[in-house]
């Protein structure tokens, strides 16, 4: 990505050929990002959730925005210390809080683009591993993990709303 100022942004051709943006999210496009979640996933939040999330890591809250500045995807993460996979010593972790892509612009390495820049952009709180949770069912995101090398480390019981269980992915951070 290239800074400008504040900003990170990240352009890229898709398969359409369409110039699509990626950057850091600001709070005039929490409303774009609540439209996506709300239109792509069951889990809401209420707006002042992901305003903290933006305030407390704003470098990891991406968006991706199509040639008219329409936001069609996000990803969030926030940084929690809990004990490593591996030892009892605590650990910071970066833990994705949401990643969602519009339907229309799906399968064009968008949520890709999104988890690249953001694993790289929340190093700075010299992570330790990446963690996540997912629906069972939900193939389509189980295999973006695994190309990232997330393994599968346990399964929630009724973890969703809905009773659903999720699968608890995690990855341990290269050093850099
Ligand atoms: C999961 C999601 C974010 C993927 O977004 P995307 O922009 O379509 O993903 P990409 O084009 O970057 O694809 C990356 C990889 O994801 C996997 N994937 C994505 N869509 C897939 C599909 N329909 N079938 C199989 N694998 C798929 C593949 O491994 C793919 O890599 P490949 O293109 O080399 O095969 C998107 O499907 C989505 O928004 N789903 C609803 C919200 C959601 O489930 N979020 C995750 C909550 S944990």
């Amino acid at each position: 990505m290239t800074s400008n100022k504040d900003t990170k942004i990240n352009t890229f051709n898709n398969r359409s050929n369409q110039r699509i943006i990626i950057k850091r999210c600001n709070s005039d496009d929490l409303d774009g990002v609540i439209k996506v979640n709300e239109e792509e996933l069951p889990e809401d939040y209420p707006y002042f959730f992901y305003k903290s999330i933006l305030d407390n890591y704003p470098e990891s809250f991406l968006i991706a925005q199509d040639s008219f500045g329409k936001i069609i995807g996000y990803i969030m993460w926030r940084v929690e210390k809990t004990p490593s996979l591996d030892s009892l010593r605590y650990v910071n972790k970066g833990h994705l809080v949401s990643i969602a892509v519009s339907q229309e612009y799906r399968k064009r390495g968008i949520a890709k683009s999104l988890l690249t820049n953001s694993m790289q952009t929340i190093k700075k709180y010299k992570i330790h591993e990446y963690v996540l949770e997912v629906r069972i069912s939900n193939y389509n995101a189980i295999k973006l993990y695994e190309q990232y090398n997330f393994q599968i480390s346990n399964t929630k019981k009724n973890y969703y709303r809905d009773g659903e269980n999720a699968y608890y992915m995690t990855l341990k951070a290269k050093k850099s």
